[in-house]
């Protein structure tokens, strides 16, 4: 038979191994939960991108014809938003533009064609669209200023390491890839229009 002084001992063992499995459980539990919240629950729309929902509101995405400036452009739409969608390939960007035109045929959907590694001639390109936006019907509230990468031809999936590329190809990456010019001047012009 065992003493008093043991039982007591081993109650008290009982008992904080109970309360840590209870604890453990508890954290287990609450981890689940947010594991399942997290990739099962649909996200409310985001309340930031509220915020440049204005009446008649226009956002420029650029490189929008594929990939993640797509799907931005799309993501776009569906909230409500008219649309200049820029690329280089006028016949995929017009394709882009028609399928989401049908699917949002009360938006204002626009395209602008000019190649952002083209060093000569993108910043003619950039001033041509800033300008244009002067002659939009409401405010351009967004950039989603998306192109970049490695410059590749329009067709075709050729990478090239650093080392292999010309002068010209390295100038096409850093020009692709500072897309300030058009942040620059979008902003300038922003303050202009007020
Ligand atoms: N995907 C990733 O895992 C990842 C990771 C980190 C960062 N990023 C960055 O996210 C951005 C988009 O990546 P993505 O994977 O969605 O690329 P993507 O699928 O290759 O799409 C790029 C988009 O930009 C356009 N574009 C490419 N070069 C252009 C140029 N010189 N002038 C005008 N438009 C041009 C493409 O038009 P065309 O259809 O004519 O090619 C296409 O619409 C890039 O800045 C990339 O660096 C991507």
């Amino acid at each position: 038979m065992s003493s008093p002084s043991t039982s007591n001992a081993a109650n008290l063992l009982t008992n904080a191994l109970t309360t840590l499995g209870a604890l453990t459980c508890s954290i287990l539990s609450y981890r689940f939960l947010r594991f399942l919240h997290l990739h099962l629950s649909t996200p409310p729309p985001s309340r930031s991108l509220a915020r440049y929902l204005r009446p008649n509101a226009y956002a420029l995405v650029t490189g929008a014809s594929d990939g993640i400036g797509l799907a931005f452009a799309t993501t776009l739409a569906s909230r409500g938003f008219n649309l200049i969608l820029h690329g280089r390939n006028s016949e995929k960007l017009e394709n882009v533009r028609s399928s989401l035109v049908t699917q949002y045929p009360k938006q204002d959907i626009r395209i602008v064609i000019a190649d952002a590694s083209d060093a000569p001639n993108m910043e003619g390109s950039v001033e041509g669209i800033v300008s244009s936006l002067f002659t939009l019907p409401g405010p351009l509230t967004l950039l989603i200023n998306n192109v970049g990468g490695q410059p590749r031809p329009a067709s075709g999936r050729a990478l090239l390491s650093i080392s292999e590329q010309t002068h010209d190809q390295a100038s096409a990456l850093l020009t692709l890839n500072q897309q300030r010019h058009l942040t620059t001047l979008l902003a300038h012009a922003h303050h202009a229009r007020g």
